[in-house]
């Protein structure tokens, strides 16, 4: 769909950002493998957790419908629980679901199954998943030697060991802890940094025995037989839809925005620092703390901001804002770097390319680097025709550079937003004035 976007005006108000699509699949994973039944407040109504249920009832789960503002039920059917699907298993756009499926998966023996995707996620590596469930003696099979979508699972009983992941990323971490907790003898993970936590914070608050030790958490012990038990779960706003506001609020002239109840987990919150890097203007009220994860509010005022440089361990807990961050660049005086950043490569899409072909289209000034992007921001960005080439985030970083350019644009594939945060749309048209 294309869909006109307006540059200029004005932004003000209150906006909740929807429920936090990572702690989203996670409850709604772990509530299925768990015993007795479990209760999700304000997970993410959209279609990537919706593509999480759909594979957890194909394998005889029952979860109550996932609609805006209402409190969904799984009823877990515990670790060994999950029945053998009648077809392949659809996990839509979401890389998440495939990868946490995968571990969970391998580990289910005699039982088969068959993993498969739209087509930007038949084309994200799995191997960085399926290689290390190898050494605990996993047999997936796919196209490209098992890197690529449609996959085929033949469980087995997994063992345990010391077992490194070859990127720092929490969709493998997760896999791995979730094949860890029926294996035969303890598993260790090994992150070469540390990537989001939810998994170990949830897993924990499900009852499991998970010891987080190393330098800044990297090295992860499950103990074998574990059990899981069904919890109340209540879900933050996602900081990942948050920053979206953020950063229009610290450009827009004039703008103010309270962003209300945003998920402020340490290992998410690399946003904020760069932020307060560029002096941007943003204080956090209400600090609080809900179902194991750190919450608050976030006030922005618009105010001139500095440019930035990111890399090394700090990409990890930012690594879905890099399309904001870049279109932040563009607006600010003086050269932007970002390196150490080569996993926005094999996002929904290669989010490094799709930025700068579209910011450049607009008349930034920029270069792509194979790990990141050198920005040299102040110059005058112009409405154009955009496509956010069917990435979510894109599609929400362009909505944003097109308020603050020069002139009207047009986004095609802006439906993409629905995969993370479905009512974008609206509430922008609401802040807008
Ligand atoms: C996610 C982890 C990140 C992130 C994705 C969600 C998760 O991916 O980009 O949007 O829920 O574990 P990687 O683990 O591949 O870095």
């Amino acid at each position: 769909m294309t869909r006109e976007l307006r540059a200029g005006g004005g932004l003000s108000g209150t906006v909740r950002v929807p429920g936090d699509k990572s702690i989203s699949h996670r409850a709604l994973l772990f509530g299925a493998i768990a015993e007795g039944g479990t209760t999700i407040e304000g997970l993410l109504p959209a279609e990537d957790p919706i593509s999480t249920a759909a594979c957890l009832r194909a394998m005889g789960v029952t979860i109550s419908p996932i609609r805006a503002g209402q409190t969904v039920r799984v009823e877990g059917v515990g670790l060994d629980g999950l029945q053998e699907p009648q077809d392949v298993l659809d996990c839509g756009n979401s890389g998440t679901t495939m990868r946490l499926m995968l571990g969970l998966l391998a580990a289910r023996k005699g039982r088969h199954f068959v993993l498969s995707g739209d087509a930007s996620l038949r084309r994200r590596p799995m191997n960085r998943v399926g290689q290390p469930l190898a050494m605990m003696g996993a047999k997936i099979k796919g196209r490209s030697n098992g890197d690529f979508a449609p996959l085929a699972v033949s469980g087995q009983k997994l063992r345990g060991g010391v077992i490194g992941t070859p990127v720092a990323s929490a969709q493998v971490k997760s896999a791995l802890l979730l094949a860890a907790l029926t294996a035969d003898g303890a598993t260790t993970v090994i992150e070469p940094a540390h990537s989001r936590d939810h998994s170990e914070r949830m897993l924990r608050a499900f009852g499991a025995d998970l010891e987080v030790g190393g330098e800044m958490g990297r090295h992860i012990r499950v103990s074998p037989g574990q059990k899981l038990y069904g919890q109340n779960i209540v879900v933050p706003g996602d900081i990942s839809s948050a920053a979206f506001w953020l950063v229009a609020g610290v450009l827009v002239p004039g703008a103010e925005l309270v962003v209300e109840n945003v998920g402020l987990n340490p290992t998410r919150t690399g946003i904020l620092e760069v932020l307060q890097q560029m002096e941007a203007r943003i204080e956090v009220l209400n600090r609080h703390e809900v179902a194991g994860e750190p919450v608050g509010d976030l006030r922005v005022r618009q105010g001139p901001l500095k440019p930035f440089s990111i890399n090394g361990d700090i990409i990890p807990r930012l690594v879905d804002e890099v399309p904001i961050l870049a279109v932040a660049a563009c607006f600010c005086d003086g050269e932007s770097k970002i390196t150490d950043a080569s996993e926005l490569r094999v996002k929904e899409t290669d989010r490094l390319a799709v930025m700068t072909r579209q910011l450049t289209a607009m008349g930034a000034d920029i270069d792509e680097h194979a790990d990141g992007l050198t920005i040299r921001g102040g110059r005058t960005l112009r409405g154009t025709d955009l496509d956010s080439e069917t990435d979510h985030r894109v599609a929400m970083s362009l909505a944003v550079a097109a308020l603050l350019a020069e002139g009207n644009s047009r986004l095609t594939g802006s439906e993409a937003a629905a995969v993370s945060y479905p009512n974008f749309w609206d509430d922008l048209e609401r802040l807008h004035r």
